[in-house]
């Protein structure tokens, strides 16, 4: 019952979706989930386009520490990054510097000089990254949808550790207060409930990333739809282009109505 209402639900959005901006919606490939292109200025300097790949990121750093420490935008390009800033220690640079990570150019006392540029500008060229999506899979426990990873599970079970503050970047805080998950009833009478966990949320984005930027800080002051957030509103910010994708309809309306 549940399933033949979400499935209808489903095909309704996707339909209007596609009619409205009159083209197929095509699903990444599991290792292409949740990477962003970022070209504001490299193929206007004759550089190949920037792809940053966030599973590799997200394995080892939370949310918080890259969109609010190091203050990467949460939207595609918004940043504005420059080659300067990151020789500057700035945004990628703040870990692209031959320390935390490869830099631009390998340190030449070290190892000679060697182009590392590619493994960034990588976009529409063939490359040979250190990092491997399939290997790094095969550890995971696995999900339908997205990278086809259950990042929560992972790291409830301790399959990574998130580094949430960098020595010269973070400021050291308070240990956050817990906050209570709560449910959210749609508006539509026959919709499972949501269960939202502020806890695991906040284990992975703290506070800041939703706070206040994308929600208000008191419950249901600002009533909001399922097509705002196939949209990429509210939930929508971060589901479908990072964590999860809508489609999975169940892993948020997962409360049976009685
Ligand atoms: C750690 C990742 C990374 C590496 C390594 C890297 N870049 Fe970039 N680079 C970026 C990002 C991100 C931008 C911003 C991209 C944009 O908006 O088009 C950028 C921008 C640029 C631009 C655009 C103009 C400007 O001044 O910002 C040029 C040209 C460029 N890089 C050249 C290089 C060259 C040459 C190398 C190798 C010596 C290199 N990059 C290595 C991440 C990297
Ligand atoms: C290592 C740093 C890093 C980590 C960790 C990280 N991000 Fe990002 N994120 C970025 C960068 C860089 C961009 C692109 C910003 C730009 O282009 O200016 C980005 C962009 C995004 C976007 C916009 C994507 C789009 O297509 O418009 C979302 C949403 C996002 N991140 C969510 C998350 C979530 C959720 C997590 C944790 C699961 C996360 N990020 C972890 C660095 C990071
Ligand atoms: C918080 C630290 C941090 C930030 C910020 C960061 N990275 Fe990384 N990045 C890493 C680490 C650690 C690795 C994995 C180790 C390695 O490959 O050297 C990595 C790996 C990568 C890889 C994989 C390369 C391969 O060959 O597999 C790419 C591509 C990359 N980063 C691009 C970027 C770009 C572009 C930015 C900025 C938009 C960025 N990173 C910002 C820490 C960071
Ligand atoms: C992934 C996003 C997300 C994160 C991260 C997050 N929250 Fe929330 N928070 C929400 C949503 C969604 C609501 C409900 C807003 C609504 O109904 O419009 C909410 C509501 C609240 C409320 C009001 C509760 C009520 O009963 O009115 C407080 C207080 C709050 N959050 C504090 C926090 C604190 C403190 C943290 C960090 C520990 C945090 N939140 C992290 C999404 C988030
Ligand atoms: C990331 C979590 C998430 C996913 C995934 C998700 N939903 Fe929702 N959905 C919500 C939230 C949050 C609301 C709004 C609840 C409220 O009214 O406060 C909602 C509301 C709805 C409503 C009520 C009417 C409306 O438009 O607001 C319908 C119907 C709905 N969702 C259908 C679906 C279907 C079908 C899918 C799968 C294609 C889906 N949802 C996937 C979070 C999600
Ligand atoms: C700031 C980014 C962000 C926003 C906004 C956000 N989420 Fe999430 N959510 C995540 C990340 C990251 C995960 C970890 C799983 C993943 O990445 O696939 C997650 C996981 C979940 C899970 C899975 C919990 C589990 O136990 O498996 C549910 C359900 C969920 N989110 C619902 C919601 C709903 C409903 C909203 C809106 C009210 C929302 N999320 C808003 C980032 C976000």
């Amino acid at each position: 019952m549940i399933r033949t209402l979400l499935l209808t639900v489903l095909l309704l959005l996707t339909a209007s979706q596609s009619f409205s901006s009159g083209e197929k919606i095509r699903r990444p490939k599991a290792r292409d989930f949740g990477n962003v292109v970022i070209n504001n200025y490299s193929e206007a300097n004759k550089e190949f386009a920037v792809v940053f790949p966030h599973w590799i990121h997200r394995a080892k750093y939370s949310c918080r520490l890259c969109h609010v420490d190091i203050g990467f935008a949460m939207t595609a390009g918004g940043t504005g990054i420059t080659e300067d800033d990151n020789n500057s220690g700035l945004f990628c640079g703040t870990c692209h510097n031959n320390d935390i990570a490869f830099g631009p150019v390998i340190d030449s006392k070290l190892h000679g000089q060697m182009n590392q540029c590619d493994r960034c500008h990588s976009q529409g060229r063939k490359v040979k990254f250190q990092n491997n999506f399939n290997e790094f899979r095969k550890k995971m426990p696995r999900e339908r949808f997205g990278n086809g990873i259950d990042w929560m599970t992972a790291e409830d079970q301790g399959k990574m550790t998130l580094i949430d503050y960098l020595e010269g970047v973070s400021f050291p805080r308070k240990k956050m207060k817990r906050q209570a998950d709560f449910e959210l009833t749609g508006t539509v009478k026959q919709m499972p409930t949501i269960i939202f966990s502020h806890e695991k949320h906040a284990k992975w984005n703290g506070c800041e990333t939703c706070h206040p930027e994308i929600f208000p800080v008191k419950k249901g002051s600002q009533p909001y739809s399922m097509q705002q957030i196939f949209s990429g509103q509210y939930c929508g910010v971060c589901h479908d282009k990072v964590a999860f994708p809508n489609i999975d309809c169940q892993r948020c309306h997962v409360e049976s109505v009685n």
